[in-house]
């Protein structure tokens, strides 16, 4: 598209192959991005039409233009994916929906963004707002927030190393500014040794920053429910997480989806009279094959998992032998630039 730098889509095939084999109906895309899942999903199914979001206005400009060649099958809208069921309601109303799709975290286009504050290797303010019309920003929790609140975050949504001595050279540097300003502070607070350690200092900083400016961590359990909610019987939805602290969400989401969200407590026997609501379709998360990880790093990151909506099923759930999970050892916690 007109030399665009676009996001190059994960796990592509496998997102094909679970997302198309499900009932005609509507496919919702909650992170549209530029496209490319929505496109590859378009072009594979004509049973589907698909309604993508994207709490990013860039990211849904670039989209609508993509996806403009399928005319009416396709349709985007600005919106966060906590607001995925009212969406449905508005723009396709009493259909069956038969996937949903969670491509978690950053794109390439964003990252490489020259004012967006996403990469520590392109300066720029201090922003990481997807959405550039909500308050919060990186530079006021690096320049605001007490240094023990800056340290758990650190800790949580990155499990930065030496996150405490981090946190307190970053308020030392404070008024930090810059993302170069940010990477001089994060380095001047790791030991000599950690400094020279492959991968960069700054990565998981940034990370953690960047979960917390856009809440990605509190929006994605409620938006996992909604869409699990909104499956038809036989619809799947597929979520691709890129660090331990989303793929713990998703396999608690989908635990509970599993148990037909019992509200007994745990170690007593269901009386609510919960029903499973959800078969999850691969016993680990997948991960991408060796070949995309080599053509493209942000796949090795990646896991999929995907559960399929149970009740008077669409079909029996026992072709699932392509979703045995994969040995390959995962890196985790981290993902990459
Ligand atoms: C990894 S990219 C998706 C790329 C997409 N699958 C493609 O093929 O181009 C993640 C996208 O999700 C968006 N996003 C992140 N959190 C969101 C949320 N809570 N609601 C809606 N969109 C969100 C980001 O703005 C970004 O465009």
């Amino acid at each position: 598209m007109n030399g665009e730098l676009l996001h190059a889509p994960v796990m592509v095939g496998e997102i094909v192959e679970a997302l198309c084999d499900t009932p005609q109906g509507v496919i919702v895309d909650a992170t549209v991005g530029d496209g490319g899942h929505a496109a590859a999903l378009l072009e594979a199914s004509s049973r589907h039409r698909l309604i993508g979001l994207d709490r990013d206005p860039e990211a849904v400009a670039v989209a609508r233009r993509r996806l403009a060649a399928f005319g009416a099958r396709a349709g985007v809208v600005h919106a966060r994916f906590d607001r995925l069921g009212e969406v449905l309601a508005e723009l396709a109303p009493g259909e069956p929906v038969s996937g949903a799709l969670f491509d978690l975290g950053v794109s390439t286009r964003q990252l490489a963004a020259k004012g967006r504050g996403f990469s520590y290797r392109i300066d720029a303010p201090l922003d990481m707002r997807m959405d550039p019309s909500e308050a919060l920003t990186a530079a006021e929790i690096v320049n605001e927030w007490p240094e023990a609140e800056l340290a758990s975050l650190f800790a949580e949504h990155g499990e930065v190393r030496f996150g405490r001595r981090v946190a307190k050279a970053v308020v030392a540097a404070r008024p930090v500014t810059t993302t170069l300003g940010l990477v001089a502070a994060v380095s001047a607070g790791l030991p000599a040794g950690a400094r020279r350690r492959s991968g960069h200092p700054a990565t998981r900083v940034f990370q953690a920053l960047r979960v917390t400016v856009n809440g990605e961590l509190r929006l994605l359990p409620g938006a996992l429910d909604q869409a699990m909610a909104a499956l038809a019987a036989g619809g799947r939805v597929a979520v691709l997480s890129y660090h331990s602290g989303e793929d713990r969400i998703v396999k608690q989401s989908f635990t509970r989806a599993e148990a037909g969200w019992c509200s007994c407590p745990s170690r007593l026997p269901c009386v609510c009279g919960a029903v499973p609501a959800l078969a999850v379709l691969n016993r680990g998360a997948r991960l991408a094959r060796g070949e995309e990880v080599e053509a493209n790093p942000r796949a090795s990151s990646a896991r999929l998992r995907v559960a399929e909506r149970l009740d008077a099923p669409w079909r029996a759930t026992g072709a699932q032998s392509s979703w045995a999970p994969e040995e390959r050892g995962e890196r985790d916690g981290e993902e990459v630039e």
